[in-house]
């Protein structure tokens, strides 16, 4: 049997210069470079510059990812951006994108899933390649998670940073099976009743200002090992594949801590899991393709690996996708 699948044709990056360390965070909260490390294993962040957009950093890692692509403006039918920190409320961050890397036709929309965006446009994506609407698509995920802070509470601000990460996906044939080049299946979940425990306090219609993210850490931290977990065995068992088969895990990064506690819960090996919170804390929907580009650039996901990717965030949103390189 003959089926489309949507292949990943290249990938990019792009991180702010300005770089925050956990000792510049204890000269205007109390903290200290210990908590922060101990508690979600982060050591610096980095920071847009000022009159830096979420859209700028966007279109930076977009150039990387089409060029590794080999694909210009005109060949694009779709963008995609995940992000909670658009530059305006409206207009969408893609038409930006779409507007700056001269795509002219086509379409192009952001998806709101906070840290899972960037699952949650996977799925959109290759849904709109497996029906034929579209056959090369531009999925980015960008945040200037740091706009968002109230830089007097020590429990949020010391965990976000900004960056991008993006993915070109070209429609390909694979013959159905777990062997298949491109994304195998994602699974995406929410659970509104939990919007207490991640939020941003403010919007357009509510307070006409952007607001600040409040997080109760323990209880999102509760959720989040038993969600992702979750979420992974469905897409493993969707596939028929098993933790052993997994090549590289690309989870959202939030905190190491969750991180060793789902490979630990799903049975896969720490040296298959790619880390970037140290040096990145959470850059929410960016998070996922900044680990993925470092790891292709630095050589360890290569072609016909099998890539996990996983999130949570605020909504409560989650899911997993299992992507064969
Ligand atoms: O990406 C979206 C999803 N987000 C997440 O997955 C984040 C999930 N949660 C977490 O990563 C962790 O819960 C945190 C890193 C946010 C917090 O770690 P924790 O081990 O759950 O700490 P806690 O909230 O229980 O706080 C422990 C103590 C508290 O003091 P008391 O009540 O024990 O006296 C806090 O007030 O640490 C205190 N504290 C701090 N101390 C120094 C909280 N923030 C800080 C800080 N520096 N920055």
């Amino acid at each position: 049997m003959t089926v489309r699948r949507s292949i990943v044709a290249g990938s990019g990056s792009y991180l702010p210069e300005k770089i925050v360390t956990n000792a510049d965070l204890a000269k205007i909260v109390d903290t200290s470079d210990e908590w922060i490390v101990e508690r979600s294993g982060i050591s610096e962040r980095r920071m847009a510059a000022e009159g830096e957009t979420t859209s700028d950093l966007a279109v930076k890692a977009a150039e990387a990812a089409m060029s590794a692509a080999g694909v210009s403006g005109s060949d694009l039918d779709l963008i995609i951006v995940a992000t909670t920190t658009p530059d305006e409320t409206f207009p969408a961050v893609a038409t930006h994108v779409q507007r700056r890397v001269g795509m002219t036709r086509g379409a192009g929309f952001d998806v709101q899933a906070v840290c899972s965006g960037f699952v949650y446009a996977v799925n959109v994506a290759d849904n709109f390649i497996k029906a034929g609407q579209a056959g090369t698509v531009l999925v980015i995920g960008a945040e200037t998670m740091t706009r968002l802070m109230d830089w007097s509470d020590r429990t949020t601000c010391v965990l976000f940073g900004d960056g991008a990460g993006a993915l070109v996906f070209k429609a390909g044939e694979g013959e159905g099976t777990a062997a298949d080049r491109g994304v195998l299946s994602s699974h995406l979940y929410s659970d509104g009743r939990l919007h207490d425990l991640l939020y941003v306090d403010g919007g357009p219609s509510t307070t006409r200002t952007t607001g600040f993210l409040r997080m109760q850490g323990k209880e999102v931290f509760k959720h989040a090992v038993t969600n992702i977990s979750d979420s992974i065995r469905v897409a493993l068992e969707h596939n028929g594949l098993t933790a052993d088969e997994v090549d590289w895990f690309v989870p959202h990064q939030a905190n190491k801590r969750i991180l060793d506690a789902t490979a630990r819960k799903i049975g896969l090996a720490p040296e298959k899991v790619v880390y970037t919170v140290a040096r990145h804390g959470n850059t929410s929907a960016a998070s996922i393709p900044l680990a993925i580009d470092e790891a292709v650039r630095d050589g360890r996901i290569k072609q016909n690996d099998l890539v996990l990717i996983e999130a949570m965030g605020g909504g409560l949103t989650w899911g997993s996708s299992l992507i064969r390189w």
